[in-house]
């Protein structure tokens, strides 16, 4: 459920017209609903309820300061995967001790900068890390709290670019050579084993993978207790599937998935971690864009937008669906035509949708991208010169614009021309 509904046949994000915002702040732009992301948020917090347990916000899925701060205040941790993730979870006011810091490649000075400034734990990815991680903390006289991430190999029926628990990816260390890498860690005086850490892939729509994935975390737990580590805390990483269709069958609930964790795991005692990115901030935002033109091409209609495919590269990247709407609410009944919707950068794979049914549009008409809040804005680029498009967060009866649309002047600034030209 979110908070984009029409109401007096326009589009609201929660109590503001979004016509209004797109008369203050200019097209395309992504909107956040606060409601909607708290209301995911405490989803997850309420279905681990009675469990020790921690909701750390994956926030590559959307990492506006506001909308960690919005979280942060219900309660929520962070998952980061980069230095700079980590230094807007702290300047969004995140305590070190609740961000874990996972990837594959984090270096030196990403190591550095975290266990400075205070860290709850590294996930790590390969036993090169792992001696870097002790180095680092030996070096400055700390210990560091880690768990390994562990590869199940198990298929999480996704998009292929975004399934990672299988054993060709390059995510974690096989499962089987754990005790190995737990051993080694064990003896790395600049370490201290605080768990395990699994994540099998996002956008999953079925609860079998996880859970053949936590069972295999649940003997690993036992076993690496009778080799004598202290394994207290099991973060189980994100990945819960949101309804891209209002058509589509609806993905597990988080208290599916909150109930599923407490029967595989909630005997081992530990405490439990979850990294959701796409289910709190994904239904949580839209991307607004304008129709610049309608052009009749051979046997089909191209509706060109204002937005483009460096705005939100899913439907070209993933070829994701998005559902399209009208601001405007169409009048009830009236005839849809198809649209092939496209944006305006130089490439055929700038195309969101084919044969879209829609209610007839014209230039100047509003569109909103539903479903866009998660891995919309975070993935943007200034392909063909476009400025990133402004963020803004309702809350309420109130917007505010959170990330600003550069001027064309302050986008060429960031060139230097060498002395010899
Ligand atoms: N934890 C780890 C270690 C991850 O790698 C990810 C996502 C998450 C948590 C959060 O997963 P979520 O709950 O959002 O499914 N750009 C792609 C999605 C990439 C996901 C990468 N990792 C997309 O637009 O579909």
């Amino acid at each position: 459920m979110d908070h984009f509904l029409y109401r007096d046949g326009v589009l609201h994000a929660e109590d503001v017209p979004v016509a209004e915002i797109a008369a203050k702040v200019g097209t395309p732009f992504y909107c956040y609903s606060t409601a909607t992301l708290l209301r995911h948020f405490r989803l997850f917090d309420e279905a681990l309820a009675g469990m020790d347990h921690l909701v750390c916000y994956a926030m590559k899925a959307a990492s506006n300061q506001a909308i960690l701060k919005t979280l942060a205040q219900a309660g929520a941790g962070m998952d980061v995967v980069s230095g700079g993730e980590y230094a807007r979870a702290i300047a969004a006011g995140v305590p070190g001790d609740k961000i874990v810091f996972s990837g594959v490649g984090k270096t030196h000075e990403e190591i550095r900068a975290a266990l400075s400034t205070g860290i709850r734990q590294f996930n790590v990815e390969s036993e090169p890390e792992m001696e870097v991680i002790n180095e680092v903390a030996l070096s400055l006289g700390k210990v560091a709290p880690i768990t390994v991430r562990v590869n199940p190999d198990v298929d999480a029926k996704t998009h292929a670019k975004i399934a990672t628990g299988k054993s060709e990816n390059k995510f974690g260390i096989p499962i089987a050579r754990a005790r190995e890498v737990y051993a080694r860690a064990a003896a790395l005086p600049g370490l201290k084993v605080v768990g395990i850490d699994v994540h099998i892939g996002s956008q999953l729509t079925d609860l079998d993978p996880f859970r053949l994935a936590y069972r295999k975390v649940a003997d690993l737990t036992e076993t690496l207790r009778s080799d004598g580590h202290d394994i207290h805390r099991l973060d189980l990483g994100g990945g819960l599937g949101i309804p891209y269709t209002r058509s589509n069958e609806a993905p597990p609930l988080p208290v599916e998935y909150g109930a599923m964790i407490k029967e595989e795991l909630g005997h081992l005692g530990c405490e439990i971690e979850i990294e959701p990115g796409r289910l709190i901030a994904g239904n949580a935002g839209i991307m607004v864009s304008k129709v610049i033109y309608v052009k009749s091409g051979e046997g089909r209609d191209f509706l060109i937008l204002d937005g483009a495919m460096n705005d939100l590269l899913r439907p070209a990247m993933y070829e994701a669906h998005h559902d399209i709407v009208s601001v405007k609410e169409p009048a009830p009944g009236i005839e849809q035509q198809p649209y092939d919707i496209v944006g305006p950068v130089c490439e055929t794979g700038d195309t969101f949708a084919k044969e879209r049914m829609m209610a007839p549009l014209a230039p100047g008409d509003l569109v909103a991208f539903r479903s866009a809040g998660a891995y919309g804005a975070v993935m943007a680029s200034e392909y063909n010169t476009r400025p990133l498009i402004p963020e803004v967060l309702v809350h309420e009866d109130q917007f505010a614009v959170i990330r600003e649309r550069p001027t064309f002047d302050e986008m060429l600034k960031r060139d230097t021309i060498p002395e010899w030209l």
